[in-house]
C-alpha cells in the first residue's frame, strides 16, 4: 500500500495482513503480550473486510510488526499493535500508526481511540507523540495481570491527515 521513511526510522512497507503473515505475527504477539490473541482471532480480522483494517509492516519481505484497527461510524479504534523485539525503537510502530491515522482520515474518521495498560509507558509515549491524550481510565480492563487501561483519544482532521 505504501512505503514510509521518517527521519532515522528504518524503511518498512505497509500492507493488509494476509494468512501467510500469521506465523510471524503470532510469534511477535506471543513475545509481546502476557494475554496474546489467538490465530483464530487474527484470522477473523483478516476475513472482516467491512470494518477491520489489519496491516503488517514488512522489511525485506519479513513481518517486522503489525497493527489491527476497526473503522466504524467515523471512529478508528486501534485494537492491537506490536513490533518484533529485534525491530523495536526503529520507528516501525510510528510508521504503522502514521499510516493508520492517514488511512482513517481518508475514510472520513474524525476520532481515533485506543486502550493501553497504565504501566505501558513505551506505547503511551508512541501515542503521545501523535497527539493522543489520556481521556479516561477503565478499571480492571486487562487480565494476566489485572490492570487498568488508559483510554487515549486523538481528533482527526480529514483534510490535514491525508498524505
Ligand atoms: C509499543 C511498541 C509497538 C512501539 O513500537 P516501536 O516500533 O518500538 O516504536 P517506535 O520505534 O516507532 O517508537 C516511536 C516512539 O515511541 C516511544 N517509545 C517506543 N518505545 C519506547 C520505549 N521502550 N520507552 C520509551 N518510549 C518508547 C518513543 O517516544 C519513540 O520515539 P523515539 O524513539 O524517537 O524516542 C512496541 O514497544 C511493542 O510492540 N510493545 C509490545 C506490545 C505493546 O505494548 N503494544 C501496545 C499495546 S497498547
Amino acid at each position: 500500500m505504501s512505503t514510509h521513511k521518517v527521519m532515522q526510522d528504518i524503511s518498512v512497507h505497509i500492507e493488509r495482513m494476509r494468512i501467510e503473515h500469521l506465523p510471524t505475527v503470532l510469534c511477535i504477539e506471543q513475545a509481546s503480550y502476557s494475554d496474546p490473541w489467538s490465530e483464530a482471532a487474527f484470522g477473523k480480522e483478516i476475513e472482516n473486510t467491512v470494518i477491520s483494517m489489519p496491516v503488517v509492516a514488512t522489511r525485506n519481505g519479513a513481518v517486522a510488526g503489525y497493527l489491527v484497527a476497526w473503522l466504524v461510524a467515523g471512529e478508528a479504534h486501534i485494537g492491537n499493535v506490536a513490533v518484533a523485539l529485534e525491530h523495536r525503537r526503529k520507528g516501525v510502530g510510528r510508521q504503522m500508526l502514521a499510516w493508520l491515522l492517514a488511512h482513517a482520515a481518508t475514510c472520513g474518521c474524525t476520532l481515533c481511540s485506543l486502550e493501553v495498560r497504565v504501566s505501558n509507558l513505551a506505547a503511551q509515549n508512541l501515542y503521545a507523540g501523535f497527539g493522543f491524550r489520556a481521556a479516561a481510565l477503565r478499571k480492571g480492563y486487562y487480565t494476566h495481570p489485572v490492570e487498568d487501561a488508559v483510554v487515549m483519544l486523538k481528533t482527526l482532521n480529514p483534510v490535514e491527515e491525508v498524505d
